[in-house]
């Protein structure tokens, strides 16, 4: 998109306009776009700005970016939350899909913190990132979720120390119901949606029962962040760059018993610059892969919360940026990435109807599980439990809802 500085300027006072007219006008949705009537009395006041020769507005960017693809709609929810105020951030400086996508954002909060989101979104308008083309903060499910390509389900209540994530699906999983059957109603009908809010993999479910006009593919649960701690463990452990460790697995929940996998994946460049090497060779030590490694990365979340008194944010946003960019730009030739996604009764042994992670493969925005990884007795175990817990939370979830 090539913008002429009048247009900038008409640009940046249609946003003045608009939040003077938030301001102003007692109505739920913070809209701060350059498409509304606003946008023609800023361009009448430019002209006369202009005329004056008194610019009141300064010049924005020397060089404006030039867009060749359609902007997406993302909405973010949980907006004015810890992981958004990292995530949103991100996504301004084009780390989720790219310096050349343009994004209409929105900022998706509850009616408290209708103020929360409006500060969120001065400080995204404040950073002039070029991809932002639109921001929208809103408490309204239709503004947030019409025609939406993209959304991140972030927004739910956090663990506290001593709760296990699958304590909070009494008081978040109805909140995935709403979003659903919202998203059902209103998003594109190829709309991606990966779900933060825990506990992620059964509020997925529950979104995705309660869209039943969205192919269930639609429904995603973050388990990157697990699979991002997991690779750096190994890397500090064999002091190579976290880059040469590769294809580690993160199967099932994300919880206490999801079973990070080390058995597939490999070092790369490692003894040796031409050398790669499997995971437990390059190790060489089971004890410490199945049993502290194990343990950390499974309960790396609980840590976090004893040392930091609250839960993971930033690292949380880092891996949804991740997750959601393998996904729509593709996972790199050979590599795979963890993602919760739905299971269809025919792959592992895991019965069909929950969302489970799998290491997966995406190109032309689609993930496809990895198929035919030997599953070793072991491994079996650890599957069965971790299949055992999302089982268990999908009776819990239809009991409680
Ligand atoms: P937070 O409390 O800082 O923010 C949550 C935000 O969600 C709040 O602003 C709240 O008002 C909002 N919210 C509540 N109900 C909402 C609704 N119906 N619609 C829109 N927004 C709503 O919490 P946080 O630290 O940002 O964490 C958010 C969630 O992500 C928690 O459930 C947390 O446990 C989870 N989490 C998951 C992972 C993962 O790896 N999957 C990692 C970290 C955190
Ligand atoms: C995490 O893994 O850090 C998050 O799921 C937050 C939590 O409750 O552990």
């Amino acid at each position: 998109m090539v913008r002429s500085s009048s247009t900038l300027h008409s640009d940046r006072l249609a946003a003045h306009i608009d939040c003077i007219l938030y301001h102003t006008t007692p109505h739920i949705n913070l809209i701060m776009s350059s498409s509304s009537s606003a946008h023609r009395r800023a361009g009448q006041l430019v002209g006369h700005l202009a005329a004056q020769h008194q610019p009141l507005v300064a010049p924005l960017r020397a060089a404006p970016v030039a867009f060749t693809k359609k902007p997406l709609k993302l909405c973010v929810t949980g907006a004015a939350g810890n992981i958004a105020y990292a995530i949103l951030f991100m996504i301004g400086q084009g780390k989720m899909l790219g310096n050349d996508q343009p994004i209409e954002l929105r900022l998706l909060d509850i009616p408290a913190m209708a103020n929360a989101i409006n500060g969120v979104l001065m400080e995204l308008n404040d950073c002039a990132y070029p991809v932002l083309t639109k921001i929208i903060g809103t408490t309204d499910y239709k503004t947030a979720f019409e025609d939406v390509d993209i959304a991140l389900l972030i927004g739910a209540k956090p663990r506290g120390p001593g709760m296990q994530r699958k304590d909070l699906l009494a008081a978040n999983g109805a909140i995935f119901a709403g979003q659903g059957k919202a998203l059902n109603q209103w998003a594109k009908r190829t709309v991606k949606v990966c779900v933060v809010g825990n506990p992620a993999n059964t509020n997925a479910l529950i979104a995705m029962q309660n869209a039943p006009d969205l192919p269930k593919t639609a429904f995603t649960a973050m388990t990157r962040l697990d699979q991002n701690r997991a690779m750096s463990q190994l890397a500090t452990r064999l002091n190579v760059p976290v880059d040469n460790v590769k294809n580690t697995i993160i199967w099932g929940n994300h919880s206490k018993t999801q079973y990070p996998d080390v058995n597939h994946g490999v070092i790369e460049s490692y003894p040796f610059p031409s050398l790669s090497s499997p995971i437990r060779a390059a190790v060489n030590d089971d004890a410490w892969l199945d049993g502290s490694f194990l343990t950390t990365v499974q309960d790396r979340g609980a840590a976090i919360i004893k040392e930091r008194g609250k839960s993971s944010a930033a690292s949380a946003a880092s891996a949804c940026v991740d997750h959601v960019r393998d996904w729509v730009l593709g996972t790199q030739k050979g590599q795979w990435a963890s993602m919760g996604v739905y299971s269809d009764g025919k792959t592992y042994g895991v019965p069909e109807g929950l969302i489970f992670s799998f290491p997966c493969q995406c190109y032309n925005g689609q993930w496809h599980v990895v198929k035919g990884l030997k599953i070793d007795e072991r491994s079996q175990k650890l599957l069965d439990a971790t299949t055992k817990e999302l089982l268990e939370e999908k009776r819990d979830a239809s009991a409680a809802l």
